[in-house]
């Protein structure tokens, strides 16, 4: 019996392990771990980069843009490996982001959860549109994103955008990480670091310090906030490490 009960303790975790793990980087048919996982997965979400669809040449262009935030993270010789592994991927991994697409009863979450992978929500919220020009912007932005924004989503968004809202921006966040992070760490290794929010909260709290003493770089408290938020996203624990 108890041999029982520890194989079943053993298939629950192993189901729930794979399922943060699929929910975390969709299911990879190589069954090898990608480039593209690792390397584009650290200053935003993955969703952020299957999300689009773009020509060889666009995806040349904007790897190459990613590449310049941090050459020393992404090599010249990964660009053409990360760009395959893209186009390959590219349907499983739209498909399985349509799949596990959230519903969300609260417009405010709706909003965040499809509008904020493009750019930053501060671009949206700074507009003063009225509720005809905000339908107009927001069906914009489902032509360009039609998998995944549905019609039904952009009427509630437009709607929900003619009242205004004020929300946390992961754009915003990867862009601070990027001016004000990188900066003093040119080289990989705090893109190697996974941390729980305390554990970035503590860090940051002296980076904050250090930038200050050093006067290259000053990081308001907002800023420091939208850092830690973003870091406990792309590079919180994994399941199985409980590093703080
Ligand atoms: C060092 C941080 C960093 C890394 C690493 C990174 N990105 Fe980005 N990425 C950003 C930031 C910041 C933005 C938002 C602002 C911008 O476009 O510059 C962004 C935006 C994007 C966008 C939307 C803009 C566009 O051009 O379409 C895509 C797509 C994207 N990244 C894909 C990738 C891919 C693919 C990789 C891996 C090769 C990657 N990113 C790695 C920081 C990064
Ligand atoms: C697939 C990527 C993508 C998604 C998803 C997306 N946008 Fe955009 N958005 C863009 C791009 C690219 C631009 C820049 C092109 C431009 O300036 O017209 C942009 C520009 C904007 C602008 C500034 C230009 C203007 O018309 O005022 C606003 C506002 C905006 N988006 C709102 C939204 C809202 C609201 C949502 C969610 C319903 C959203 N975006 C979702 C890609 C996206
Ligand atoms: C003024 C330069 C400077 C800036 C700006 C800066 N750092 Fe640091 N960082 C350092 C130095 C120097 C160390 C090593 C000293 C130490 O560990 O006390 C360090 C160490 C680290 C470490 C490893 C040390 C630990 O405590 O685990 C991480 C992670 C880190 N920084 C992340 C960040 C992040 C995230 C940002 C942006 C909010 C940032 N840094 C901004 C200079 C800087």
């Amino acid at each position: 019996m108890n041999k029982y009960l520890s194989l079943l303790f053993v298939v629950v975790c192993f189901y729930h392990t794979a399922a943060t793990a699929t929910a975390q980087a969709p299911a990879n048919v190589s069954g090898g771990s990608l480039l593209v996982d690792t390397k584009c997965s650290k200053c935003h979400t993955l969703k952020r980069v299957f999300v689009t669809q773009k020509s060889g040449e666009e995806w040349q262009t904007t790897v190459q843009k990613m590449r310049d935030k941090n050459p020393a993270w992404i090599k010249p010789e990964d660009v053409e490996q990360i760009i395959k592994e893209i186009k390959t991927f590219w349907p499983d991994r739209i498909q399985a982001l349509t799949a596990e697409k959230k519903e969300f009863e609260d417009t405010r979450f709706l909003f965040v959860d499809r509008c904020a992978f493009c750019h930053s929500l501060n671009r949206i919220l700074i507009k003063n549109k009225t509720g005809k020009e905000w339908a107009e912007t927001v069906e914009n932005m489902r032509l360009q994103a039609p998998d995944y924004l549905s019609k039904e989503d952009a009427v509630r968004i437009a709607h929900y955008l003619s009242e205004r809202a004020d929300l946390l921006k992961e754009d915003m966040g990867g862009k601070l990480f990027v001016s004000k992070c990188l900066i003093c760490h040119p080289g990989d290794q705090i893109l190697l670091e996974t941390h729980s929010k305390a554990g970035w909260t503590k860090i940051i709290g002296k980076m904050k310090e250090l930038a200050k003493d050093a006067q290259v770089v000053r990081l308001s408290h907002e800023e420091c906030q939208m850092i830690i938020d973003l870091l406990a996203k792309t590079q919180g624990p994994k399941a199985d490490d409980k590093s703080p």
